[in-house]
């Protein structure tokens, strides 16, 4: 990629194809201290306000800069390499390739806990190995009642269900949620009758004094490979036809429609919601339905197999950070006469570990 003068005109080149760079595109990014704000890095001009046939009047290519006279009077100079960067469309979480994982992953992503984490070069490199797996798990998180709000509200901004700022998940006489009991859960994600589903969940180990009451972990990601590569017609149907989720109680409906295995514009992984206790399949023919049937009890097989499910148990002071559009989450039951099992629980959506990751990469020159 470069950049080229021509006429007065600028050109970008990439792979033999070139384009011009239209001149207003330029005029838009003028960087002067009176065009930009130096803290915001906001502009100080509406760029819709201005004559949309503005001009070069003169431009000046250096190894390093672009300096450009427009035909308004303003002048700028720009670094080739702010310009390369637009164009290169770099998203960094984006880039950061998934790695697919089975029961047999050996290394938990384990991050010990300090109260400086949040600023520090450990803290990118955790949520570096949150997107790559899909999880983390921090060691040592002070055990105080709330301390999970807190720690959401360090790396980005809590997002409120109607579940609270953050959940208890202890047995409780009465239970809206079958969290909220004893018995096990299979492997599910949260929420998926929300719009939008909740990203990311938190989950702080406050107390676990059973023996049972491990946590279970799936890849998403590794399963709907498995599916689309051994059973094609189950992975297509399961991609095309939206569901029904529902979420029912005194005070609120909750319903979403969306397909089981949610694709993105290129046909990549994107999300995946699987929770057999609140999905409604529409009606259609019967050999479709067959054919839908079959592809769920597929799913749910690999889901629950134990090739894929990884166990294992939080103790006091655990907290895990997990996807919950890439990861299904469960956990075996436990006697309540052994003793406490507390967790609380929050969610944050993936603006706040982008957010956090970005200016991590930016205070480090990662
Ligand atoms: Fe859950």
């Amino acid at each position: 990629m470069k950049i080229e003068l021509s006429n007065n005109k600028v050109f970008f080149e990439d792979n033999g194809s070139k384009k011009e760079i239209h001149p207003f595109w330029l005029r838009e990014r003028v960087n002067g201290e009176s065009y930009v704000d130096r803290g915001t890095k906001q502009r100080l001009f509406d760029p819709t306000e201005l004559n949309g046939n503005i001009k070069i009047k003169n431009v000046n290519l250096s190894d390093k800069f672009l300096e450009v006279i427009f035909s308004d009077g303003t002048e700028t100079k720009l670094t080739i390499q702010s310009i390369l960067n637009e164009f290169s469309n770099f998203n960094y979480v984006k880039f950061i390739e998934k790695t697919k994982w089975d029961s047999s992953l050996s290394n938990l992503n384990n991050f010990e806990f300090t109260n400086d984490i949040f600023e520090e070069k450990v803290m990118y490199e955790a949520l570096v190995n949150f997107y790559k797996f899909g999880f983390i798990i921090f060691k040592n998180v002070p055990t105080e009642d709330n301390f999970i709000v807190k720690f959401a509200n360090s790396i980005g901004s809590i997002r409120r269900t109607n579940f609270g700022e953050f959940f208890d998940v202890k047995s409780k006489p009465n239970p809206n949620d079958l969290a909220y009991t004893s018995l096990p859960l299979a492997p599910h994600t949260d929420n998926p009758y929300r719009n939008p589903v909740p990203c990311i969940q938190l989950l702080h180990c406050i107390e676990n004094k059973v023996s049972g009451g491990y946590s279970t972990l799936v890849d998403g990601y590794t399963v709907t490979e498995k599916l689309k590569k051994d059973y094609p017609d189950y992975f297509k149907i399961l991609t095309e036809i939206k569901v029904r989720y529902q979420f029912i109680d005194k005070e609120v409906v909750l319903e979403d429609w969306s397909e089981m295995i949610k694709l993105d514009e290129n046909q990549n992984f994107k999300q995946v919601r699987f929770s057999p206790r609140l999905d409604f399949v529409p009606l259609m023919d019967k050999e479709k339905l067959d054919l839908y049937y079959a592809a769920r009890n597929k799913i749910a097989e690999l889901y629950n197999s134990d090739k894929y499910r990884l166990e294992f148990k939080l103790a006091s002071g655990d907290l895990l950070m997990m996807d919950n559009y890439r990861l299904l989450h469960g956990r075996t039951s436990y006697n309540t006469n052994e003793g406490n099992r507390f967790l609380q629980g929050c969610y944050i959506d993936y603006d706040s570990t982008e957010g956090k990751l970005k200016h991590l990469k930016r205070k480090f020159n990662i």
